[in-house]
């Protein structure tokens, strides 16, 4: 197992009832500037997207407020993201309890924990989310910038501008659809995540739970040789 960015701190203990840190003070504001950052980029977006939607506009200042300020955001998140890669590439390489854990993907749908195979600080469905946020923010950044000084692009190359239209459109289609995902399974679906990334600490019997190799690193220093395929 490879994870290298293990967090452990005095208040870590494997003791019942006590708790671990799980996300350290900066990792939960970079989490966070990376959040409103992509909200915003989100509302606006879908705003100048659709007819339908563009009562969202109203939400943040009006229509041209907006378009002034997308780009300027978009710039925070692809910042936010870059910081965020920064923090956890590490954590986020696909390793062989993922493989595990994969394969095993019925029993978390069918909430059937207990027959889950044991993952380290972050899940296989965790890391597909992180990427697919990673290269999108690539996508969206280049496309973006074309977008944002479109009539530098001369018409002879004017396929150049249907394409970043296109795969602005289609990369934030993609992210948005994480997106919701992400806030779903964080928020109602595992109780506990939501309050870890605010408050930065989780309960031991939580990391057992949903972070067993993890919880073990943590705790005991131990390794996923404990848990053969
Ligand atoms: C990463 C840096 C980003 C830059 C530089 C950027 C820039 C732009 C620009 C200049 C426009 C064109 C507005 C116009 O029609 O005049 C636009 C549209 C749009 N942006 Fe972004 N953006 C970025 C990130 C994002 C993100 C994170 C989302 C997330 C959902 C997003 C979603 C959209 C959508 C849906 C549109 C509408 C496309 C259309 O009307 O066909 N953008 N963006």
């Amino acid at each position: 197992m490879s994870t290298s960015h293990v967090i452990s701190s005095t208040r870590t203990t494997g003791e019942p009832g006590g708790n671990i840190l799980r996300y350290t003070l900066s990792e939960r504001v970079h989490h966070w500037l990376g959040f409103f950052f992509y909200l915003y980029c989100l509302i606006t977006g879908l705003a100048f997207w659709s007819p339908y939607m563009y009562w969202l506009a109203a939400l943040v200042g009006g229509g041209p407020t907006a378009r002034f300020w997308h780009p300027w955001f978009g710039l925070g998140f692809a910042a936010s993201m870059l910081w965020m890669y920064k923090m956890w590439w590490r954590d986020m390489r696909t390793t062989e309890a993922d493989l595990r854990w994969k394969k095993a993907i019925k029993h978390y749908i069918e909430n059937d924990d207990q027959n889950l195979p044991p993952e380290g600080r972050f899940n296989y469905g965790q890391k597909i989310y992180f990427w697919l946020m990673f290269y999108g923010v690539i996508l969206l950044l280049i496309s973006g910038v074309g977008l944002w000084f479109v009539e530098s692009i001369p018409w002879g190359l004017r396929w150049l501008r249907y394409l970043a239209v296109t795969v602005h459109v289609i990369a934030a289609l993609a992210t948005i659809g994480g997106f919701i995902i992400h806030v779903y399974m964080s928020t109602a679906m595992v109780r506990g995540g939501f309050s870890s990334i605010i408050r930065g600490e989780v309960s031991a019997l939580w990391a057992k739970t949903h972070h067993r190799l993890w919880y073990d690193q943590v705790t005991k220093g131990t390794s996923s040789e404990k848990y053969p395929r």
